[in-house]
């Protein structure tokens, strides 16, 4: 598997230093939160990002699971955020915070974010770990990045392609051979 990584873009511990400073950011936010918050992760790129982002939260916290294809099967391009299937705690009255691997045209965040506020929770904030800033629109609020990186397409730490690579421990990109030619 690793053989097929062309270059890699954000290493093992870049990535995990970033998540400690992020999850640091975040206990700073919610210091002054006494019944908790309720993480609406996005399946499935977000579950590693998940798992070390909340061993290192103080607060006490529910999870929400969410899941939205775009990129079905063996493509590199959003063919439109559908929301797929949704396991949530009441979320009325209550602090959320969005989870998401990766932001690009923002269809995944919007969708999610519009169907969490239509439950009429107290506070919305969303958390990205990468965005690809030259494609994400400027109107949609993202409160925390991990990491800003350019428009390729991305594998590893969670994210895929046509399903595979989550498991690699960090960003990288694929050798350029491997993509199915798309029309
Ligand atoms: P958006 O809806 O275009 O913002 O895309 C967001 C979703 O598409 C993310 O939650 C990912 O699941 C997927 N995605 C976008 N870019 C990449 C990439 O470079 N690699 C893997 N998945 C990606
Ligand atoms: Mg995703």
């Amino acid at each position: 598997m690793q053989d097929d990584v062309s270059k890699v873009i954000i290493s093992e511990t870049a990535i995990r230093d970033r998540v400690a400073a992020l999850a640091d950011e975040l206990a700073r936010r919610y210091a002054d939160t006494s019944d908790g918050i309720i993480l609406v992760t996005i399946l499935a790129g977000s579950v590693i990002f998940l798992a070390d982002l909340i061993r290192r939260l103080p607060m006490k916290m529910r999870i929400g699971l969410i899941t939205v294809t775009s990129y079905p099967g063996a493509t590199t391009r959003s063919h439109g955020a559908i929301l797929a299937s949704a396991s949530l705690p009441d979320l009325r009255g209550r602090d959320v915070l969005i989870i998401d691997d990766i932001l690009d045209s923002g269809g995944t965040l919007r969708l999610v974010q519009d169907q969490v506020r239509r439950a009429e929770p107290r506070r919305v904030t969303t958390a990205v770990l990468l965005r690809k800033k030259a494609n994400a629109p400027a109107n949609l609020p993202v409160d925390f990045v991990g990491f800003d990186i350019e428009g390729e397409f991305v594998v590893g730490y969670g994210l895929d392609y046509n399903g595979l690579y989550r498991n690699l421990p960090y960003i990288g990109v694929l050798k350029p051979d491997l993509y199915e030619a798309e029309s």
